[in-house]
């Protein structure tokens, strides 16, 4: 048996553990059959992630006699919307899913999204298991029961809360992962440092190369650290009511990013998350909030990795009026108020509603002419 972490989601009836390790896809089967209520499983997955790991996970379920079907759907953001939900539903009726049955999502956070949705309503409701493959899905998005899909009037407009019975967070499957999408991921992993743990942030600043590059026991450190601040956060507030929100650091200019370069391949989710969370520091350091020190540790950390901090590479003329339209349309808007996560130091994450839009509109300005 192979070393690995364990992390328990607290959350009563609907709690469940997060491992972390290595080789865990190989031994899947042992893991899992403890939390099926039948041994029948459907995997969801895509079809990059089905070519490079389906048949290790195949092999573990029928190790330890698990059935197994799998449906594979096509990779990238595009399959989380509404007719890849009906196709997947679809597909699970065909395959004679039952209220005892349990779906797999093996994937990022694309399969993880839309799995976990379709769990949640097929049937009104049955488990499911995430088997997350991207560095963000391990740190961020297999965690915590938020599920869905987008629309055309945005991101994640269409979902529920539906916790998983399982995360299983391999290691090694990382090994495939491109390099510009392992980044993209790190950038998630920083966040939970610079939200409440600054113990975190400041291991990152000497071992986040490690993680990059690779090394086993850095990996897993970092990927543990996050899955423990992530689920201390949804133990407290599941629903998002206050607390949660916190998680969103950096997502409100994040959210504009995307939409402005429309959630594709020009800009990744944690690209844009760390050129947000840059963003959110330098907002709360113009509203006296933040030491100026504090920002730099944060740009420059997120600069030695690899990451752009800034929105000043040429490729593209940033509007920020533009940007602000896109913030104004989030649906974390309560009453025409954009909330913020500020900040009041490394660690020391804060909502607050009652940003003067001048102040960021000159954060944005600043950051595309840096
Ligand atoms: P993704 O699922 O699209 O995966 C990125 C790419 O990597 C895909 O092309 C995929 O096929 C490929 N891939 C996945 N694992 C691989 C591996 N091991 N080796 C090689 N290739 C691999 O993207 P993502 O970044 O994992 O997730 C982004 C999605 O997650 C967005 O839709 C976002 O909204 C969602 N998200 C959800 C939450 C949540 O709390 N539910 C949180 C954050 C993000
Ligand atoms: N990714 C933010 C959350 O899970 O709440």
């Amino acid at each position: 048996m192979t070393e690995f972490e364990r992390q328990r989601v607290a959350l009563g009836a609907r709690s469940y553990d997060i491992l972390v390790g290595a080789e865990l896809l190989c031994e899947a089967g042992r893991h899992i059959a403890p939390v099926l209520r039948r041994p029948r499983t459907i995997i969801v997955t895509d079809r990059t992630v089905a070519d490079l790991h389906l048949a290790t996970l195949e092999r573990a379920l029928s190790d330890v006699a698990i059935a197994c079907e799998a449906v594979v759907l096509p990779p990238g953001e595009q399959t989380k919307d509404f007719a890849h939900l009906e196709r997947l539903i679809d597909r699970l009726l065909d395959l004679g899913v039952e209220r005892a049955s349990t779906l797999i999502a093996l994937g990022g956070g694309v399969i993880g999204d839309l799995t976990g949705l379709a769990a949640a309503i097929v049937l009104r409701g049955i488990d499911f298991i995430q088997i997350p493959t991207t560095l963000l899905a391990q740190v961020d998005s297999s965690v915590g029961g938020k599920t869905g899909i987008n629309t055309r009037h945005g991101k994640n407009l269409v979902g529920s809360f539906h916790q998983p019975r399982l995360v299983l967070a391999d290691t090694d499957v990382l090994s495939t992962l491109p390099q510009r999408q392992l980044l993209a991921g790190y950038a998630e992993v920083v966040k939970y440092g610079l939200i409440d743990r600054p113990d975190f942030f400041a291991w990152l600043e000497g071992h986040g190369t490690a993680v990059i590059e690779g090394d086993g026991a850095a990996r897993r450190h970092a990927i543990i650290t996050s899955c423990a601040a992530k689920a201390e956060i949804v133990a407290r507030d599941e629903r998002e009511t206050g607390l949660r929100a916190l998680l969103n650091l950096g997502h409100t200019f994040a959210h504009a990013l995307e939409a402005e370069t429309g959630y594709g391949d020009e800009m990744l989710h944690g690209e844009a998350v760390a050129t947000g969370m840059v963003m959110a520091f330098d907002l709360s350091v113009r509203l006296g909030l933040c030491p100026p020190e504090d920002a730099a540790r944060v740009r420059r950390h997120l600069a030695a990795v690899g990451l752009a901090t800034g929105l000043d590479d040429g490729q593209r003329a940033w509007n920020a009026q533009r940007l602000l339209a896109h913030m104004a349309r989030d649906k974390k808007v309560r009453d025409g108020r954009i909330t913020f996560v500020l900040v009041r130091g490394i660690g020391r994450a804060f909502l607050c509603d009652d940003v003067a839009l001048d102040d960021v509109e000159a954060v944005l300005n600043d950051a595309a002419s840096a």
